[in-house]
């Protein structure tokens, strides 16, 4: 932990650390600064959320904390729950340890919790605050898998892709391997991680044979692989075996898995692939790694295929989240139209309850 770091930041960081594991739940990071220690940070405790059905981070937190919750601020991610799920409510357990103060990121939109924790806190006399717009903006960010998916019921789905810095996914031969650095395609593994199932063209099979496993030792933090599924056919002997094919019209593609409840699925490509799901408007982000590579070439594979607009006024407009380096390529999230709209919408509601405490 760096010194300049706040309870907040360290919240968020803390939870990172739930992100693979604790799905279907929201992955929340929590910390207490105990009576008097609030310039110390070597004196914060911090817990984040378990393996489904584990406990929530406020829980880990307090119970890490001991008794050190008496008079303590509690700094957590997401609003705490107020209902009996799988654990008893958080509220309770918050109340129960004597914290006074609660600072929370953003307001959770589970219809079981909506508002309904910070009234529970603020009923029982508990001070409540909120993180900084910047803070929240983050939390949105990490979280929106599961937000999108509590709100609409449908995946959200990223598109990954690496790109080279004239937006190249592979040369005209097909050659892809490798675009971008090995500190790229971990963080990849990561990200593979923590979706339900990954989507691949047949094209991209035939040409690369991909696994599209998690390894780099993220695995092991796996109940099960993310399913992988292909659109069209696979030769016999290819690594991605077993998998499950899709074929047929795109607009089918969320009913036929409806039935698995994905939370996350990440399409890898091609650029077939891509542009189906980005013209049938089901995308959510892209993530795109750019390496410091040139291909100085009209002939190659764009991420992609097929003929876009004729008119500037006609592209479709989004807006970049957050950017950063990994291993010399540039990381940048781009989010598409209504995924911005569902942003503002989610800090709204946080909005609207700040406005009213
Ligand atoms: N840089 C990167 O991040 C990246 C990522 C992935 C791939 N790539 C590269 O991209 C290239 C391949 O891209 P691509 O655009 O040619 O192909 P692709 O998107 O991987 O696959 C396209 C093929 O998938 C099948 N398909 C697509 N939609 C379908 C549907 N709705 N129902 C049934 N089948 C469907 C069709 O196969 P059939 O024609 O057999 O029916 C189609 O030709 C490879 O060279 C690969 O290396 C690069």
């Amino acid at each position: 932990m760096s010194d300049s770091q706040t309870p907040n930041q360290l919240a968020i960081q803390e939870s990172l650390k739930a992100r693979i594991i604790s799905r279907p739940n929201p992955w929340v990071g929590a910390v207490i600064v105990p009576y008097g220690f609030q310039d110390d940070p070597a004196k914060w405790i911090s817990g984040h959320t378990q393996r489904y059905k584990g406990d929530h981070a406020e829980i880990c937190a307090i119970k890490n904390a001991g008794d050190l919750t008496v008079n303590a601020t509690l700094y957590v991610t997401l609003e705490p729950c107020n209902h009996f799920g799988n654990t008893p409510p958080c509220t309770e357990a918050i109340i129960a340890a004597g914290i006074t103060k609660v600072v929370v990121g953003i307001i959770d939109p589970d219809q079981r919790v909506s508002g309904s924790g910070i009234q529970k806190l603020l009923e029982a006399g508990i001070e409540v605050e909120f993180f900084s717009d910047a803070d929240r903006k983050s939390i949105i960010e990490i979280l929106l898998p599961y937000l999108w998916h509590k709100k609409t019921q449908t995946p959200f789905i990223l598109l990954k892709m690496a790109v080279t810095a004239d937006g190249k996914t592979a040369t005209s031969t097909g050659d892809s391997k490798w675009i971008s650095s090995e500190a790229s395609r971990k963080f990849v593994h990561y990200i593979r991680a923590t979706a339900d199932a990954i989507v691949v063209g047949a094209s991209t099979v035939k040409n690369d044979d991909p696994e599209l496993t998690v390894r780099y030792g993220y695995e092991t933090e796996l109940l099960n692989q993310p399913m992988r599924i292909v659109f069209g056919g696979v030769p016999e002997g290819s690594k991605i075996e077993p998998c499950i094919k899709f074929s047929g019209d795109i607009v089918n593609f969320l009913d036929e898995f409806k039935m698995y409840d994905f939370q996350l699925v990440m399409i890898e490509g091609g650029s077939n692939v891509a542009a189906e799901f980005m013209s049938s408007g089901l995308v959510n982000m892209i993530m795109l790694f750019m390496a410091p590579k040139i291909y100085g070439g009209n002939d190659a594979f764009s991420i992609f295929s097929g003929s876009g607009p004729k008119y500037i006024k006609d592209l479709q407009k989004g807006s970049f989240g957050a950017v950063e380096l990994i291993g010399g390529d540039i990381k940048i999230n781009y989010y598409t139209e209504d995924t911005v709209e569902f942003i503002n919408s989610i800090s709204e509601i946080t909005r609207n309850v700040i406005a009213d405490t």
